[in-house]
Order: structure tokens, then sequence, then C-alpha cells
């Protein structure tokens, strides 16, 4: 199977650096199609151009985030991961063979990650690094199955995971094509449960890496860059793409 990663990505001093370390991991994977979905109005030259000199199997969208919906306390990328659902659903059928994850720009990922998580046959779990307050959040596992999970953070959602942490198979996007994430109702925190609980039952969770035993995917977040040296007036600098 073709492993699709959804990138969310938006206009920052940091964003060409985010998406360079998300691009070096990708180019180590086989069978990969990067669906990055940029929050603005059009697509912008410098992910245009910064796709094509990828050399990266890429679908390059855009949806911009309703001006209401930009405020702390409110869940990001909502309508852009829904972009690329809709995207998959229109360009995707039954017979082609695919893994549905959400990647977002500021993480960091293992190459390992994407082996364990091409076997998924329905939806698949494993933990992630530094996110809920903890060290990692992970479920917990008996028998091969699913049966709680260790995490320091709103443990009673139905699906106490962050987006970093499952995978989808294609077959089950397109077979539930109203599964979508919520904007309206949705608190900081439950967009991962809201979409699951869609699509999914805790029990038919497929654990990976090593009965989600390993840490594959770190919820990194780069530090807000300090521009306070910057000259006043733009034509005082050489502009250059940074
Ligand atoms: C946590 C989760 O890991 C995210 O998956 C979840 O979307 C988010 O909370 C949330 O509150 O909704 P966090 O590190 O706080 O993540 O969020 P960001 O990494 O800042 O944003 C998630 C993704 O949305 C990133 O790929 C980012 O580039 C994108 N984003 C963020 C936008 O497209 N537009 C924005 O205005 C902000
Ligand atoms: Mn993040």
């Amino acid at each position: 199977p073709t492993i699709y990663a959804i990138t969310p990505t938006y206009s920052r001093a940091v964003q060409k650096a985010e998406l360079t370390r998300l691009s070096n991991t990708f180019r180590l994977v086989p069978q990969f199609h990067w669906i990055v979905v940029e929050d603005s109005n059009a697509r912008t030259e410098l992910v245009s151009r910064f796709l094509a000199r990828s050399g990266l199997p890429h679908t390059h969208l855009h949806v911009p985030t309703p001006r209401r919906y930009k405020r702390p306390g409110m869940p990001r990328a909502t309508e852009q991961r829904n972009a690329a659902l809709g995207w998959l659903r229109l360009h995707r059928s039954p017979k082609d063979s695919g893994v549905v994850f959400f990647a977002d720009d500021d993480n960091t990922y293992s190459v390992e990650l994407f082996d364990e998580m091409r076997s998924t046959r329905r939806v698949s779990v494993w933990p992630v690094g530094l996110v809920g307050g903890r060290r990692y959040e992970r479920p917990l596992v008996e028998k091969g199955r699913v049966v709680g999970w260790y995490t320091g953070w709103k443990a009673n959602r139905p699906f106490p995971i962050d987006m970093a942490g499952f995978a989808v198979n294609l077959k089950v996007v397109l077979e539930n094509p109203r599964a979508l994430f919520k904007r309206l109702g949705s608190k900081p925190g439950m967009q991962e449960s809201d979409f699951l609980k869609q699509i999914a039952k805790v029990e038919d969770l497929e654990p990976k890496a090593d009965n989600c035993t390993r840490v594959l995917v770190w919820h990194t977040r780069t530090e807000k860059v300090n521009l306070g040296n910057e000259p006043k007036h733009w034509q005082d600098s050489v502009q250059i793409e940074v």
C-alpha cells in the first residue's frame, strides 16, 4: 500500500525549515504520497517551489481556516485535513491500496514508523512521545488488543490519542464518506476522538510498534523564532526566500 501523509501547513517564519525536516524523512519512505494542504486563500509560491524541488510524489491543496476559528482554544487544521480526505474520496477508489496518516508539519517522525503503519488493516495505533504533559502517551495492550491508555491529559476522551498516533486504511476512509474532522462543538484535544469514533471501536484498534512499547513519533513543537533584529524597512534588506 501507498502511504498518504496529510500535512496541514501555514505561512510563518519557520515553515520552510519544518517542511525541509519533514521532506528529508519522507524521502526515505518507499511508496509515499504527500498531501500538503495550505491554510491559505491560494497555493503559495514558497510551498509550490518547495514541493517541486522535493521530488516527492505529492498533491498540493489549499483551504483557508475561517478567521473566526483562528484563535486560541480552537482546534487547528480541521478544514485542511477534511480537504485532503475529500481529495482522496474523489481521486482514489477501493482498488487503490493505501494507508492514511495525519502528519503535522512540526512533529518528528522515525522512518520506522512508516514500516509499522503500512500493514494497517483498518485503524492502527502506537505511542506518541512528548505529548499530553508526559514523556509519552500510549495505548495499553493485552493479548494484542488495546485495553486502556496511558495518558496524562483528559483521560476520559473516547480515544485519548494525538493526531500522530494512528493511521487509517484508505478503504475505511472510502467506506465512511461522511467521516470528517469536526469544527463546531469540537473542543481542543477532541478532534482525534471525534474523528476516530466515526470509524473505529477501541477493541478493533491494531497496536503497532511492538505492542505499543516503542516511541517512533514525537509531538515536538518549534519555538517561536525571534525576529526582533529585522531591519525596520524592508528596503534595508536583500529579500530572499527563507
Ligand atoms: C495538537 C495536535 O497534535 C494537532 O494535531 C491538533 O490539530 C492541534 O493540537 C489542535 O489543537 O487542533 P499542536 O502542536 O498544538 O498540536 O498544533 P500545531 O502543530 O500548531 O498545528 C497542527 C497542524 O495544523 C500543523 O501541521 C500546523 O502547520 C497546522 N496549522 C496550525 C494550520 O494549518 N493553521 C494554523 O493556523 C495553525
Ligand atoms: Mn504540533
